[in-house]
């Protein structure tokens, strides 16, 4: 029987510690703050159920800090990979967040799979029964000789089994299904999903498996849900996407091994899900005809230049305040844009509403969206189409001036590869000379003014 240890309430306000559970804080007043927690001995000597606390660590220059790289090694699955930053690091902890259904189990039984053939594995399922697991398996045609299965649910055993199986690469799905005999809390909740994980990263760190922890993002403002997880982990993935199409983006939004906002693409298939390698392809819907308040531009998704169609529709506002209505861009950019083109270009929207929609689904961060932005704009209000061959990108400043974004030539590169013919963008942005780009004529501008009189 493991040590349970002493449980006491702790307030997730003021931090303040109780013996029991009340509804209201004793120290800070705050209601429904209380949340159990393992009781830390003060003695580091009877320790016993604190779990690993390793060797007494030396402090050093950093200079005499081993500064190797870390070992990493390939997920057999190129968009993971360029997720993690390049690969799967040894001993690393990653959480993959996402709505119920989007693909987590999928994507991380076929990863496992993969590793599999050359890492001992342990796929933990707290959801399914190894029978769903096997027939998934079979039906998404992956090797199953070597990938190790257990159902279970408690920590401590799992922690036990790990120990004789000394998996490389384990998954455990999903946190909220998991529980540790430490506290008596239900499984899913705060107390329960962060113990149990900090538990089981004390053991990644110390055994060098790498960790995958699937959590779910419920609705109702995660609340047990990866959010409280975040802090402890090295990478935190969220898998996104339309559960009804196929689909779906994985984002680092944090990772101690490498860049964030990078993105990976896959698509649900009857098989499993497909890496997408060249998602420009998927997310631009072309046109056949030239249509009014479409303009196509090029953005960046961590390191990859990424061709999004904006679309806008102006339309007569009838009483009340005119609508700013944003869907994958920012609403108040959309109210500054509009503002600097009344100024600057002398177009007024009072009485319009003004809708933008970045196609695809794609939630767009960058200024560079703003010239595509307001082009969408005035091409519906004047309902008058670009042409389909043109892309489009740069920020514009309050100024009424087009400013430079990161990366243009590389954005053209993309934009050419597409098949675009015309590029405007910021004229500091124009290619190098020499630096031509292949089959596009290429106009840079400096003012808002100069492009008003392309619509
Ligand atoms: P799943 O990986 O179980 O989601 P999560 O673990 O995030 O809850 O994915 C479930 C959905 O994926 C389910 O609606 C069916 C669909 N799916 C496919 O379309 N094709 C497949 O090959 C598989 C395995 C699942
Ligand atoms: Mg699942």
């Amino acid at each position: 029987m493991a040590n349970k240890g002493r449980t006491v309430y702790v307030c997730a306000e003021c931090g303040a510690q109780a013996s029991k559970w009340a509804g209201q804080c004793g120290d800070c007043g705050a209601w429904n703050t209380l949340q159990e927690a393992v009781a830390v001995p003060a003695g580091g000597k009877n320790s016993s159920f604190a779990g690993y606390a390793g060797p007494t660590a030396e402090v050093r220059t950093l200079v005499e800090v081993d500064a190797v790289a870390e070992i990493r090694q390939s997920c057999g699955n190129g968009e993971l990979d360029r997720v993690l930053g390049g690969g799967l690091v040894e001993g690393s902890v990653t959480l993959i967040g996402g709505d119920p259904g989007i693909g987590k189990s999928t994507l991380l039984l076929q990863v496992l799979a993969e590793l599999a053939a050359y890492n001992r594995t342990l796929y933990v399922s707290g959801e399914e029964s190894p029978r769903q697991i096997g027939l998934r398996a079979q039906r998404l045609g992956l090797a199953r000789d070597r990938l190790r299965l257990l159902p279970e649910v408690n920590v401590e055993r799992i922690l036990a089994t790990a120990e004789i199986e000394r998996p490389q690469a384990m998954v455990i799905d999903s946190i909220q299904t998991v529980f540790t005999e430490r506290l008596q809390s239900a499984p899913g909740s705060v107390a329960q999903v962060r113990e149990s994980a900090a538990q089981l990263v004390r053991y990644a760190k110390a055994g060098g498996a790498a960790l995958f922890l699937v959590g779910h993002v419920t609705k109702e403002g995660a609340i047990a849900g990866p959010r409280v997880l975040e802090h402890m982990v090295d990478t935190v993935l969220y898998f996104e996407g339309d559960p009804s199409g196929r689909l779906r983006v994985l984002r680092a939004v944090k990772n101690r091994y490498g860049p964030i906002n990078e993105l990976g693409v896959f698509a649900m298939t009857e098989r499993g899900l497909k890496e997408v390698s060249n998602p420009s392809a998927i997310f631009l819907s072309r046109h056949d005809t030239p249509v009014a308040g479409s303009v196509i531009m090029v953005t960046r998704e961590g390191t990859r230049p990424l061709l999004v169609e904006i679309q806008a529709l102006v339309d007569e506002c009838h009483g009340g305040h005119p609508r700013r209505v944003t869907l994958g861009l920012e609403q108040n950019r959309l109210a500054m844009l509009l503002a600097v083109l009344h100024r600057h270009g002398g177009m007024a929207m009072y009485d319009q509403d003004v809708y933008v929609n970045a196609v695809g689904g794609v939630r767009i961060n960058e200024t560079a969206a703003d010239l595509a932005v307001l082009l969408a704009a005035l091409s519906s209000f004047r309902d008058r189409p670009l042409p389909i061959d043109l892309v489009v990108f740069g920020e514009v400043g309050l100024a009424g001036e087009i400013r430079p974004v990161p990366n243009g030539e590389e954005r053209l590169r993309e934009a050419a590869k597409h098949g675009f013919k015309q590029a405007i963008v910021p004229r500091a942005n124009l290619p190098r000379r020499g630096g031509r780009v292949e089959g596009l004529e290429v106009r840079g501008v400096s003012r808002l003014v100069e492009v008003m009189g392309e619509i």
